[in-house]
């Protein structure tokens, strides 16, 4: 792997302990995965923000670092934390756990990273452009950027992405070269697809399909962001899916072969199943929405449903801290919260400790979060379109 004169440098440690660990991680990456030489990254996300994922040790590691002057090279957010950083006493987030997780957040900040904790940067501030080399790590914000933005990422663990944050470079191989973005396998999708849930679903059964390679879809007409948002991350989880093609509305998919390729449909039947296979639960105890974090539509959208209403039980609709403060301003948030609801920031409901806030049954409108919220959360799950789940808790 070709190294400049500089980079050479901070191999041998001219640049301080950090950077020459951190880099060599980067190298090693490359050397593993036939990079040629690294290339600028101008936009990073780290994952591993919860204290519920790193723990004691991940607490020490980002302290460390950010008490040795550890510093971004470029405009860097993060994933989602595991609570409100302002409002997480009021959601009743045990005080042992926001006292780690708040020291974590200091040391990101230290380092020069935006503290806004959201899986949808590209909605709060951190919108790359099409063929930009970036460095992301959450699944779905990984899926997004690189399907419908048309940006270039590969699937970055925390340690990597925090790695190219530092240095300001990732190696340069897999979905940053052209010749790895081809689709795999052609998708042609015969259902009704209404809801961003009905696309969670679909992501869903896509991705335990076409696990880890690259679809071409058919047949999904005129889809929103959100709806996109939705697939992308349900894929993700379902089946390490980082990039996807939808005939006709994707960025790269006139760029697309698709003959030959290997052939899967899915249809409205497929979809329902899911929804039952998914669902695990009965009567919720807690709604939450917001996987991946909301649009200011989507809250917009929650707001005008629970409007007037009392809700039977508690609703948390997740966002980023930035799309938050949109919907203060709108009203969205004082909306949901007289209807009993929370318009909750900087976490969402598998990173949060819910499982230790008296929560067994949470319904969802998300793919993702019905898949994880069992394993990650041990919650029983109830996955449905966003009236159908409202209705189950709406006076
Ligand atoms: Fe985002 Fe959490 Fe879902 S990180 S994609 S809201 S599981």
């Amino acid at each position: 792997m070709y190294l400049t004169n500089d980079e050479e440098r901070i191999l041998s440690g001219q640049n301080g302990e950090v950077m020459e660990r951190m880099f060599r991680l980067l190298v090693r990456l490359g050397e593993i995965y036939g990079a040629d030489r690294m290339i600028p990254v101008s936009s990073v996300q780290v994952a591993g923000v919860s204290y519920k994922s790193i723990g004691d040790p991940g607490v020490e590691f980002l302290e460390d670092y950010a008490s040795k002057g550890a510093k971004v090279k470029t405009v860097t957010f993060l994933n989602p934390s595991g609570m409100d950083i302002e409002d997480w006493q009021k959601l009743n987030v045990p005080a042992a756990f926001a006292e780690k997780q708040l020291r974590i957040m200091k040391a990101f900040r230290e380092m020069g990273i935006v503290v806004s904790a959201t899986c949808t940067p590209y909605l709060a501030g951190n919108l790359p452009r099409f063929r930009e080399h970036i460095a992301w790590s959450e699944s779905s914000a990984i899926a997004f950027s690189n399907s419908v933005i048309g940006a270039r990422t590969n699937r970055e663990g925390g340690p990597s992405a925090l790695a190219a944050a530092l240095c300001g470079v990732t190696p340069n191989y897999g979905l940053h070269l052209d010749e790895n973005r081809k689709p795999q396998m052609l998708v042609e999708v015969d259902a009704k697809l209404e809801d961003s849930a009905d696309f969670g679903a679909l992501g869903y059964v896509v991705g335990k399909q076409v696990k880890n390679r690259i679809p071409y879809f058919t047949g999904i007409k005129d889809p929103d962001t959100d709806q996109l948002k939705a697939l992308g991350a349900a894929m993700a989880a379902s089946g390490a899916v980082a990039l996807y093609h939808v005939d006709g509305m994707t960025p790269e998919a006139h760029l697309m072969q698709t003959e030959g390729l290997e052939k899967l449909s899915v249809s409205g039947k497929d979809l329902n199943e899911t929804f039952t296979k998914l669902s695990t639960g009965k009567e919720p105890d807690i709604v939450i929405l917001g996987c991946p974090h909301s649009s200011l539509k989507e809250i917009m959208t929650v707001a005008r449903k629970v409007e007037g209403k009392k809700l039977k039980k508690p609703l948390w609709v997740c966002t980023s801290r930035m799309v938050k403060e949109a919907a203060n301003r709108m009203g969205f948030t004082q909306t949901i919260e007289a209807a009993g609801g929370k318009v909750v920031a900087d976490t969402c409901m598998v990173v949060a400790p819910i499982e230790d806030m008296g929560y067994k049954t949470t319904a969802v409108n998300s793919g993702k979060a019905a898949n994880y919220l069992p394993g990650f959360c041990k919650q029983n799950v109830i996955f449905g379109r966003l009236d159908s789940i409202l209705e189950k808790v709406t006076a």
